[in-house]
């Protein structure tokens, strides 16, 4: 029952992260992140950043770097992995709504994942503390399942339109790009086709 996904996503999340790994963790960032590459900016936001591959190589890009996510579990994982790196990303247990409180400055918020957890109101909830978070100029990075995957297997589709829709006001939708989202071959969760499940990967300024 652990990966029922009637459950609230902080159950639903807890009960993945029980299991000896869960699907989306590859042990690596996304391939769409390692093609924006230089795209993303200096000081970088990873926001529901599991067990913290993407922090971490951002960080060994040069990246001041700081992980969010809001369970303790993987982010034990992303503390280990960044002491054995000799890695300085500041990793936050914090709910992504509440990024808005930060008082920090960030050139760019990375969202590997994340976007397609929320329901409607979350959504809204989310998109209003991103807005809050970064100032005129500062883009999101964001890979999401896409509507072009087929059944209902695994996380909520998001259809383009839903994106230009969630970032209407107060961002500017620069780019949104067929991608995949990558999962760990052959264990329960990660039934998708070959490559891994479509997604899109959309990167979005704020105006
Ligand atoms: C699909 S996983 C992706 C993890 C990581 N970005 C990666 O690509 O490996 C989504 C992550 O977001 C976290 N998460 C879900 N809802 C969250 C919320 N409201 N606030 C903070 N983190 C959240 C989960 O704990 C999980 O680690």
């Amino acid at each position: 029952m652990t990966h029922d996904s009637r459950l609230p996503p902080r159950d639903r999340f807890k009960g993945y992260y029980a299991t000896p790994r869960a699907p989306w963790d590859i042990g690596r960032p996304q391939r769409a992140f390692v093609e924006a590459g230089k795209a993303i900016g200096r000081r970088v936001i990873d926001i529901g950043c599991g067990t913290g591959d993407l922090a971490l190589w951002l960080a060994e890009q040069g990246r001041t770097v700081t992980g969010v996510d809001f369970l303790q579990k993987p982010l034990e994982a992303a503390r280990r992995k960044a002491a054995e790196q000799g890695s300085a990303v500041n990793f936050l247990q914090m709910d992504a709504v509440a990024v808005g409180e930060i008082p920090e400055r960030f050139d760019a918020v990375t969202d590997c994942g994340l976007f397609h957890v929320f329901d409607d109101a979350g959504r809204a909830a989310y998109v209003g503390a991103l807005t809050r978070l970064l100032e005129p100029g500062a883009r999101l990075f964001l890979l999401c399942f896409s509507d072009a995957e087929p059944g209902e297997h695994g996380p909520r589709r998001v259809s383009e339109r839903e994106l230009r829709e969630a970032f209407a006001t107060g961002w500017e939708v620069e780019t949104i790009k067929p991608a995949s989202f990558e999962v760990v071959p052959g264990i329960p969760g990660a039934e998708f086709g070959p490559g891994g499940a479509r997604a899109w990967f959309a990167v979005i300024r704020r105006a």
